[in-house]
């Protein structure tokens, strides 16, 4: 069985589209833990619901981060790790360590609407500000550059007349929530 680590500091719905998809039997592998860096995060309390062993690591100090990032995945070995709107940068020496063995879900088709500061609502206000005909969700391979590694899959929306940043983020969330465990069954079951 390959072990799976998810690292998610908001609600958790695609934390949550990824524990369905184990459930279901989609995704042939156990989720061993979730790793947080707000202890506030809607995640938690849904490992919590389904038994996922869960850290919350929120040190400021980039190096003891780091060490307990390392300590925690070097416990938990996992074959793939998920970042599933992890708000912090994953440091450079796990990045290293886990080669081709992280990945990441973001709500633009990159390359366009990516890098540091496009995360959230802003995302999808450049999107309209753009006057884009459609967008859409990525998910990628994690490299030492913000939203710049491989991408594995996206799925493509029109964008609509009367869309608003809110609307378009709740309908690009819903194809996040097919995407992202469609790849990780494609990785994790080949
Ligand atoms: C998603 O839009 C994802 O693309 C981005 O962060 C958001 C996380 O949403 N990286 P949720 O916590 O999974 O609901």
């Amino acid at each position: 069985m390959k072990n799976l680590v998810v690292f998610a500091s908001g609600s958790g719905s695609n934390f949550q589209a990824i524990i369905d998809s184990v459930n279901r039997g989609d995704i042939q592998a156990k989720i061993v833990g979730l790793i947080t860096n707000n202890p506030k995060a809607g995640s938690i309390e849904r490992a919590k619901k389904h038994g996922i062993p869960t850290t919350i690591i929120s040190a400021d100090n980039h190096e003891v981060f780091t060490q307990k990032i390392e300590d925690q995945l070097a416990a938990w070995q996992p074959d793939l790790i998920i970042l599933a709107g992890f708000l912090r940068k994953i440091p450079d020496s796990i990045i290293q360590r886990f080669p081709d063995k992280i990945i990441n879900i973001h709500p633009s088709l990159l390359p366009k609407y990516g890098g540091k500061g496009f995360y959230g609502l802003r995302v999808h206000r450049s999107v309209l500000d753009a006057h884009e005909q459609e967008t859409g969700c990525t998910v990628h391979f994690v490299n030492k550059e913000y939203d710049k590694g491989a991408i594995i899959d996206q799925i493509k929306i029109p964008v609509l007349s009367d869309d608003t940043p809110e609307s378009l983020a709740k309908r690009v969330l819903t194809e996040e929530h097919k995407l992202l465990p469609s790849v990780i069954a494609k990785l994790i079951n080949s």
